[in-house]
């Protein structure tokens, strides 16, 4: 007997309450199809032959893995089909991809890191698919990429797949987090936790403590609270969709500040506003927590002036948070 509900039961549920979310909910389907689709190809990507680097850097300047661009072809092929999105924009795309003829009249757009935590592919640990979703602005060009450039709050979808000990789905409509995981035997999502809201007590802090040296003064003593004062325990993955997934769970806060660039004598930050930060921090808030930038600034709204904008990030509990930014100073 089904103890509980697949992702489409709950969705025909939630159809009754939002009965013009049919689009979306069948999006977040195909976004499900594509999680099990990766979710296989990792876990036999050393038998495939799919491991290490594609011998590439992309638009990020990173370089690039095999598995990101299997992730990001099946994200636009698997997208593209289904005429539910007018365009996409992803990590590992330089510019806006159209999403053909039948995407001519659809009323949504989508961002997406296709992979999240590429460096920890070779190495057997978790990494996750994180996708955010918005209404198209209808009297812009659909491949005009101011489409991509509207404020993290206008996002009426956001989410990502964790491929880890198991694979789950988090998502959320703007009503509140779901969390369904993946049971290879039924070969469903099946729902796993209705509404995911952030434990009161907090219990671990994440943040790659070996940039303690290229950030700013008031960034290096948020480190320094978080370490000698705070009570949290450390927890750092270098995936974000785990480290953040663990803090949802458990309770926590995640911070990547502005490191210093000594070439172009810059702070800029590692995280992408468009399909990083922005469904994240639609998430958290989802669940009862806070996200900013570190300058005392909300995520959701940043008005993105570039497509591949990036920013500093504070994520997690609102104590937390708050206390955090207490820290800001201005330049
Ligand atoms: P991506 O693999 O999509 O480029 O993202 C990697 C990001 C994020 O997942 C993680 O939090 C962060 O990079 C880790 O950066 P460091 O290795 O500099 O700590
Ligand atoms: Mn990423
Ligand atoms: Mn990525």
């Amino acid at each position: 007997m089904l103890q509980t509900k697949t992702l489409t039961q709950f969705l025909i549920t939630h159809l009754v309450d939002k009965p013009d979310h049919t689009t979306l909910s069948l999006l977040l389907s195909d976004l499900a199809t594509i999680g099990k689709v990766i979710s296989q190809k990792t876990n036999s990507a050393g038998i495939a032959k799919i491991l290490g680097s594609a011998g590439k850097t992309n638009v990020q300047d990173e370089d690039v893995q095999k598995l990101d661009i299997l992730a990001n072809d099946l994200c636009k092929e698997y997208l593209m089909q289904t005429g539910r999105l007018a365009a996409l924009a992803s990590e590992e795309e330089d510019a806006v991809v159209a999403m053909g003829d039948s995407g001519n009249l659809a009323d949504y757009i989508i961002a997406f890191d296709p992979l999240d935590g590429s460096s920890n592919i070779d190495v057997n640990v978790s990494i996750g698919t994180i996708f955010s979703v918005y209404k198209r602005i209808p009297e812009l060009d659909r491949m005009d990429e101011k489409q991509f450039l509207q404020k993290g709050k206008e996002q009426v979808l956001a989410g990502y797949i964790l491929y880890g000990s198991s694979t789950v789905l988090v998502f959320s409509f703007g009503d509140g987090v779901h969390e369904c995981t993946f049971d290879q035997g039924v070969g469903e999502f099946l729902l796993s936790n209705e509404r995911i809201s952030l434990p009161n007590t907090p219990t671990y802090y994440s943040v790659n403590e070996c940039n303690v040296n290229c950030v700013r003064e008031y960034d290096k003593k948020r480190m320094t609270w978080l370490r000698d004062e705070s009570g949290l325990r450390s927890r750092y993955i270098g995936s974000l969709v785990a480290d953040f997934h663990r803090n949802m769970i458990k309770g926590g806060v995640f911070m990547y500040p502005e490191i210093y660039k000594k070439k172009e004598d810059v702070y800029v930050g590692k995280l992408r506003l468009n399909y990083e930060l922005n469904p994240m921090a639609f998430l958290i808030e989802q669940a009862g927590g806070m996200a900013t930038d570190g300058k005392g600034n909300r995520i959701l709204d940043i008005e993105p002036k570039a497509l591949h904008q990036r920013s500093g990030f504070i994520v997690g509990n609102t104590n937390i948070v708050e206390t955090l930014e207490t820290y800001y100073t201005e330049e």
